[in-house]
């Protein structure tokens, strides 16, 4: 019996030890930790149960049958964050690259299904080459099986792909259709293709850091969500971000205790908006004065930055916050605002997440580049977003709501819930300058009539009363009160109802 006891002892020390201490060492050398050490920082102390240790690929072709190591480059289990359930898988770059094998995604599709059933988030940790190149077909098919689970469990419960190192081939698409895709600096690169087919095909010469590194997927492709310095800072975003979410669309949203006050009045926000309303300030100090503790985890930070997305909690439930940002590009909608912000919107939708919007909004951004870009599809995106969306909606409109953006902008004809406005808010279908001139075209070499026109315009639509007026806004507000509103408006919608005609789904504009 005792043996039999060891010989368990001595297949776990083994199986733990990936591919043995040199490529561990090779790992370490490069700044990343192993497999098992970052599942060890991602979850709750001790609280990892490890799944199918001991499965070995059954390859026999270019002697792939000598070369058998248990667990066969994925680490698979699941554990707690801060107490929650998590289901975890973590490619073990030290066995056969983390390469993708049959063995290997029947280990994934094992955890999948475990975690579609038991309804709880599931995080990938990317580090890996691709498909099995020794085993062909059957590690395409397992890539096709492992994406069919993605698309099944999409909008049930959040699935969040975190690449820590290589990730190419057929390993990029079960990230893409996950909820968020997270890289470490400077170690992680994602690419379908890598550096040497490009030159082969494109004649085109890059780096694997300027084809797929994190500065190019957080700022140009929009793939990334955000980036982090190194794989312990990013496991620990991890948990922060796994504390935002509820475990599937059908359990509450996670309540922490909220220590800050939400009657407290803050005086800073009445002076924030300039006079000139030319002028910018930035949004994200409204978004951080209305969050419990001012704690906001921003997604897609570094792109389309003239729209801030991301998570806060009021009085400690979550909220996604969606705000336009006066700082970039004044705040204007592009192709890249809409799709950014629409996705987020469809993600705090399916996961009961309440929305609050803060509007400053010139209108979509005209020109060429962006009509041939396709801003009347990237547009409807968000416009579709926020109206099929049936979570509670809070918006606040702090100053310019001009145009279809007015509309787009979680407006009450988009069954905004509760609509607000600063005493700043302008909303109109253009600014002064640009309705004077169409309306007064007659005028326009006379700088008398032209000034007296705009001061006409301007006291009568750039205020919020026009609006408020017709009850397209419930109330213009104190901005120093708007914790406080923003706190009452989601307390009332709490038990909010609304569903939308059956259908088999939706048809967003893609
Ligand atoms: C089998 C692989 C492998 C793979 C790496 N290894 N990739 N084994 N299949 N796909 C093994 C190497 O043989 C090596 O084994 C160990 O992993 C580490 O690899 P290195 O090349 O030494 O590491 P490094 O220099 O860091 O380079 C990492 C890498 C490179 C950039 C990922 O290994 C690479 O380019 N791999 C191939 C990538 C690729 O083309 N994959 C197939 C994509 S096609 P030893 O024993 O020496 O440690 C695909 C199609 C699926 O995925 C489509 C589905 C939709």
């Amino acid at each position: 019996m005792h043996t039999i006891l060891e010989q368990l002892e001595q297949r776990r020390a083994v199986a733990r030890m990936g591919g043995g201490q040199k490529r561990i060492d090779a790992q370490h050398a490069k700044g990343k930790l192993t497999a098992r050490e970052r599942i060890s920082a991602l979850l709750d102390h001790g609280t990892f149960e490890e799944f199918d240790m001991f499965v070995e690929h059954r390859a026999t072709d270019f002697g792939m049958a000598d070369t058998r190591i248990p667990g066969d480059g994925v680490v698979t289990g699941w554990g707690t964050v801060n107490g929650r359930k998590v289901f975890v898988f973590a490619k073990d770059f030290t066995v056969f690259g983390g390469s993708l094998s049959e063995a290997h995604a029947g280990k994934i599709m094992k955890l999948q299904d475990m975690a579609l059933k038991n309804r709880a988030p599931i995080i990938g940790l990317y580090d890996a080459g691709g498909a099995r190149i020794q085993e062909g077909v059957a590690a395409l098919g397992g890539y096709a099986e492992v994406f069919q689970r993605n698309i099944l469990a999409s909008g049930v419960i959040p699935q969040i792909s975190l690449i820590m190192g290589p990730c190419a081939g057929g390993d990029v698409y079960s990230p893409a259709m996950t909820d968020f895709i997270f890289m470490v600096r400077d170690t992680s690169y994602m690419f379908v293709t890598g550096p040497d087919v490009v030159k082969t095909v494109t004649n085109e010469t890059v780096t694997a850091e300027e084809l797929g590194g994190a500065r190019i997927h957080t700022t140009k492709s929009s793939i990334a969500d955000g980036a982090f310095d190194n794989d312990i800072e990013a496991l620990l975003q991890m948990r922060r971000l796994i504390d935002f979410l509820p475990l599937s669309n059908t359990d509450p949203l996670p309540e922490i205790a909220c220590l800050q006050p939400v009657d407290a009045v803050d005086m800073a926000l009445d002076t924030l908006v300039p006079d000139n309303p030319n002028k910018p300030y930035d949004i994200r100090e409204v978004i951080q004065r209305t969050a419990d503790d001012g704690d906001f985890f921003e997604i897609q930070d570094a792109f389309a930055k003239n729209i801030v997305t991301g998570f806060g909690r009021v009085e400690g439930r979550t909220v996604g916050f969606v705000a336009n940002q006066p700082m970039v590009l004044a705040g204007v909608l592009d192709s890249d605002a809409s799709r950014k912000a629409a996705r987020f919107v469809r993600f705090c939708d399916c996961f009961n997440i309440p929305i609050v919007t803060f509007v400053d909004v010139p209108g979509f951004l005209p020109g060429t580049a962006q009509e041939y870009g396709g801003l009347i599809k990237h547009g409807a995106k968000l416009l579709f977003a926020y109206g099929e969306a049936t979570v509670p909606k809070v918006t606040i409109i702090t100053r310019k709501a001009y145009g279809g953006a007015y509309d787009v902008m979680a407006s009450k004809h988009l069954r905004g819930d509760v609509n607000y406005a600063w005493p700043t808010a302008q909303i109109a279908v253009m600014g002064a300058k640009g309705a004077v001139e169409i309306i007064h075209r007659k005028d326009i070499g006379d700088a008398d009539k032209i000034a007296a026109h705009t001061k006409a315009y301007e006291e009568r639509f750039l205020s919020p009363f026009v609006a408020a007026e017709r009850g397209y806004i419930d109330d213009v507000i104190m901005p120093h009160s708007t914790r406080r509103r923003v706190a009452k408006a989601l307390k009332l919608l709490a038990k909010k109802q609304l569903s939308n005609p059956w259908k088999k789904h939706d048809n967003i504009p893609l």
